[in-house]
C-alpha cells in the first residue's frame, strides 16, 4: 500500500458514523425525516402508504382488524392477487418490454424475460398445475434451486390462489419429506439438477428420495429439465416433464384469482428450538404490502433499476426481496445460480459490471468470505452503477461493514444492515438510507411504524448500552399470521415470554438478544434461543442433535454454536459414545452422514468431539454455555459449579488438537 492508501485506511479505521452522499438524497424514494413521526401520529392508517403501493380488485375496509389479538388482521375486505400485482399491471401500464428477471446460470448462459414474457410463462404454468388438479388453497411444494422456473412457478400458484411451500434445494430428502407432510401437500414441483461449481449437481435422486417419506398421496411431480443431457433421469407414472407441459399450455390466459388481503400467499419453514420446524403462515395483503414498501423505502428500488439481491429464493430474503418486493415495484431482478467464486473470486462484481446493477444486497458472510479473498477482485471491475448496499442475516461487524463501505461502495453508497426475520415477512429495524446516520455494526433505528425497542428479562427497556431483548409492542402488516396449523406453537414461540394477555397486552419476541444507544440504534447480539446462525442461515441445535442421537453407537449429543471467521457461527458436536463404541473416525463419518441426511449440507459440523461425558450443573443440565466457549477459544472462568469439571480441560485439549 502506498502512504495515501494507508492514512485513508486509518480515518476509515476510526470513522464511527457515515451520513449518506447528497446525491443518493436527492434521488431518493424517502427522503424527508417527518416520515417516522407521520408514521406515529397516523399509526396504523400510515401502513395505507404501503397498501396504496399495490393494485386492489376491492378496496379494504379496515387497516387493522385487532379484535383476536395476536391474530391480527391487515387490510380486511380487501382483495387481490399477488401474481397481477407483480405482473399484469406493470404489462397493462406499458411495461411489457422491460426485463423483469434477469438469471445467469453458473455456467455462464443467460436469461432474461420481460414481463411480458414472464406473464407469459407465469400464465402457461398456471394452466398447467390447474390441469393437473390444483385448486384454490392447495399447497404445492417447490424443491427447486436458483433457476428462473422457480419464481414462475411461484407466482404461478399465487395466481391459482394455492399457497407456496419453498424447500431450499440445499436441504436433505428428509427435511423435504418433513415439510410436505406437515403442509399436507399433494403437489411438488422440482428440477433434475442443477451446477455448483461447474459439476452437474443431481437433485432429483433427492426429490425421489423425499418422496419416499410422504405419508400421503403425492398426485402430481413437474420435473423442470435443467440439465438436458449432463444428467439423465426418469420420470415415475406421477412425473411430468416441466417444458411438455408448459408447451402444451403455451398462450393459455389464467385470471388470477382475486384474494381476500388475509389469504394465504405461502409457507416457509424455520427452525426452532425444538425439532419440529415451523411453519411461517404470511398472507396476501400484508406480506406483499410490506414486501413493497420496505422495497421502496429501505431498498430505494424504482422501476428503471437494476437490482440484485444475491441471497437463495428458498429462504425469506429471496421471497421478499428477490421476487415479490422487487416484481411488485416493477423493476428489474437479478438472480444467478451458482458459487461466487466459480469460475473465479470476481463472479459477483464481474455480474454487477455486466448488468450494471444499480442496488446489492447480500450477506455478511459472503462480505467476509470477500474480504479474505481480496479486494484486487473487485478493484478489476467497474462497480460505479452501485447506488446502494445492503446486508442481511447476522450482525455485520465493523471491519466487513468497511471493507464493504470501500471497497465495493467506494465511499459513495450508503450502506443498509436489515435485521428482520421470516416471521417478520420484511425489514424491520434498518436505517433509511437517505435519512439517518450510518453507525458500522448497529442495525439502526426501528422502521418508521415498527415499534421495536430492548427491554431486560421484566420487559422493562434497558438504558443505554446495557443488553437485552429486542421486542415488537405492536403489529405490522408483514408479520406471521400464525404457525400453520399450530396456534398453540405461535402463541408460545412468540407471545407467551413477554405479554400480558389480561391486561391486553401483547408483545412478539423475536428471540434476539440487543444493546440499545442514546440515539435509538439498535446493535444485535444474536440469538438467545438455542437456534444457530450459520452463515445467515437459521439452524435448529434440537434437529441437528436428534439426527446425532439417531446413529448407533451415540448415546447422547450436545450441539453449539462456536465462532467462526466467515460462517459467523459453526456447527460444533459433542457426543458421548455408547459402550463398547470408540469415538474414533467412523462415528463421526456417521455423525456427520445423519445430519448430511437430516438437514443437509449447510449443517454440516466444524468438529465432533467424542467425549465421555458433557459438562452438566448439579442439576444434570449440559452447561451449553461452556461448550460454546471451549468451542470458540474463549476463557473458560471457573467451572466450579459443575458436577464434573474435570472434563473441560479434556474436552478443551480436543477441540484444540481437531
Ligand atoms: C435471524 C432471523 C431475515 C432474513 C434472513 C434470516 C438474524 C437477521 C440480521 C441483522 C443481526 C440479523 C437474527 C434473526 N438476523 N438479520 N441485520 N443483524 N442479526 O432470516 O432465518 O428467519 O433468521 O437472523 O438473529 O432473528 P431467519
Amino acid at each position: 500500500m502506498t502512504q495515501e492508501e494507508v492514512s485513508l485506511e486509518a480515518r476509515l479505521e476510526e470513522q464511527e458514523s457515515f451520513d449518506p452522499p447528497e446525491s443518493f438524497v436527492e434521488q431518493a424514494n424517502v427522503s424527508d425525516p417527518e416520515i417516522y413521526a407521520e408514521f406515529e401520529d397516523e399509526w396504523p392508517e400510515c401502513w395505507e402508504r404501503a397498501a396504496d403501493l399495490l393494485s386492489w380488485d376491492s378496496e379494504y375496509d379496515t387497516v387493522l382488524d385487532d379484535d383476536d389479538e395476536p391474530f391480527y388482521e391487515w387490510f380486511t375486505g380487501g382483495e387481490l392477487n399477488a401474481s397481477a400485482n407483480c405482473l399484469d399491471r406493470h404489462v397493462e401500464e406499458g411495461a411489457k418490454n422491460r426485463a423483469a428477471i434477469k438469471w445467469e446460470g453458473e455456467l455462464g448462459e443467460t436469461r432474461t424475460y420481460t414481463y411480458g414474457e414472464l406473464l407469459n410463462e407465469v400464465e402457461a404454468f398456471a394452466a398447467t398445475l390447474r390441469d393437473r388438479g390444483v385448486e384454490e388453497d392447495d399447497v404445492v411444494t417447490l424443491y427447486m434451486p436458483m433457476i428462473p422456473e422457480l419464481p414462475i412457478a411461484m407466482l404461478a400458484c399465487a395466481r391459482l390462489g394455492a399457497p407456496h411451500s419453498v424447500v431450499f434445494a440445499g436441504f436433505s430428502a428428509d427435511a423435504l419429506a418433513t415439510r410436505m407432510n406437515a403442509a399436507e401437500s399433494e403437489y411438488l414441483v422440482t428440477c433434475d439438477g442443477y451446477y455448483r461449481r461447474g459439476d452437474a449437481l443431481d437433485h432429483i435422486s433427492k426429490a425421489n428420495e423425499g418422496l419416499e417419506g410422504v405419508e400421503h398421496e403425492v398426485s402430481d411431480v413437474v420435473v423442470v429439465d435443467r440439465l438436458g443431457d449432463a444428467l439423465t433421469h426418469s420420470l415415475a407414472d406421477n412425473q411430468h416433464d416441466y417444458d411438455e407441459l408448459v408447451a402444451e399450455h403455451a398462450g393459455a390466459s389464467v385470471e388470477p384469482v382475486s384474494r381476500d388481503a388475509e389469504d394465504m400467499l405461502f409457507l416457509m419453514y424455520t427452525s426452532g428450538t425444538t425439532g419440529e420446524p415451523k411453519g411461517v403462515k404470511h398472507t396476501t395483503g400484508g406480506y406483499l404490502s410490506y414486501a413493497a414498501w420496505t422495497s421502496h423505502s429501505v431498498l430505494d428500488i424504482k422501476p428503471e433499476d437494476t437490482y440484485w439481491c444475491s441471497a437463495d429464493i428458498g429462504w425469506i430474503t429471496g421471497h421478499s426481496y428477490i421476487v415479490y418486493g422487487p416484481l411488485a415495484l416493477g423493476t428489474t431482478t437479478m438472480m444467478y445460480e451458482g458459487t461466487p467464486d466459480y469460475p473465479t473470486k470476481d463472479r459477483l462484481w464481474e455480474i454487477i459490471e455486466k448488468n450494471r446493477v444499480d442496488v446489492f444486497y447480500t450477506a455478511p458472510t459472503a462480505i467476509r468470505a470477500f474480504m479474505k479473498w481480496g479486494k484486487q477482485y473487485p478493484a478489476e471491475h467497474d462497480l460505479s452503477s452501485l447506488r446502494l448496499l445492503g446486508t442481511v442475516g447476522e450482525p455485520i461487524n465493523p471491519r466487513a461493514w468497511k471493507w464493504y463501505y470501500k471497497h465495493i461502495g467506494n465511499e459513495e453508497c450508503p450502506i443498509v444492515d436489515t435485521w428482520w426475520q421470516t416471521e417478520t415477512g420484511g425489514m424491520m429495524i434498518t436505517t433509511l438510507p437517505a435519512i439517518n446516520t450510518m453507525k458500522p455494526g448497529s442495525a439502526g433505528p426501528p422502521l418508521p411504524g415498527i415499534d421495536a425497542q430492548v427491554v431486560d428479562a421484566a420487559g422493562e427497556e434497558v438504558e443505554a448500552g446495557k443488553a437485552g431483548y429486542v421486542t415488537v409492542d405492536k403489529p405490522w402488516p408483514g408479520m406471521l399470521r400464525t404457525l400453520y396449523n399450530n396456534d398453540d406453537r405461535f402463541l408460545e414461540e412468540y407471545w407467551q415470554e413477554y405479554s400480558d394477555p389480561d391486561a391486553d397486552e401483547w408483545v412478539y419476541f423475536p428471540e434476539d438478544g440487543a444493546k440499545i444507544d442514546d440515539d435509538g440504534y439498535i446493535t444485535i447480539l444474536g440469538r438467545v434461543d438455542d437456534v444457530l446462525n450459520v452463515s445467515g442461515h437459521r439452524l435448529g441445535t434440537m434437529e441437528i442433535e436428534s439426527a446425532v442421537v439417531g446413529v448407533e453407537g451415540i448415546a447422547e449429543a450436545a450441539v453449539v454454536g462456536g465462532d467462526h471467521e466467515v460462517k459467523g457461527e459453526a456447527v460444533y458436536v459433542y457426543a458421548i459414545p455408547e459402550d463398547g463404541y470408540e469415538g474414533g473416525d467412523d462415528l463421526e463419518a456417521k455423525a456427520e452422514d445423519a445430519i448430511n441426511d437430516s438437514i443437509g449440507p449447510i449443517a454440516r459440523p466444524e468438529s465432533v468431539i467424542f467425549t465421555p461425558e458433557l459438562p452438566k450443573t448439579r442439576s444434570g443440565k449440559i452447561m451449553r454455555r461452556l461448550l460454546e466457549d471451549i468451542a470458540s477459544g474463549n476463557d473458560l472462568g471457573s467451572t466450579s459449579t459443575l458436577r464434573n469439571p474435570e472434563i473441560v480441560e479434556e474436552i478443551a485439549g480436543q477441540v484444540e488438537a481437531d
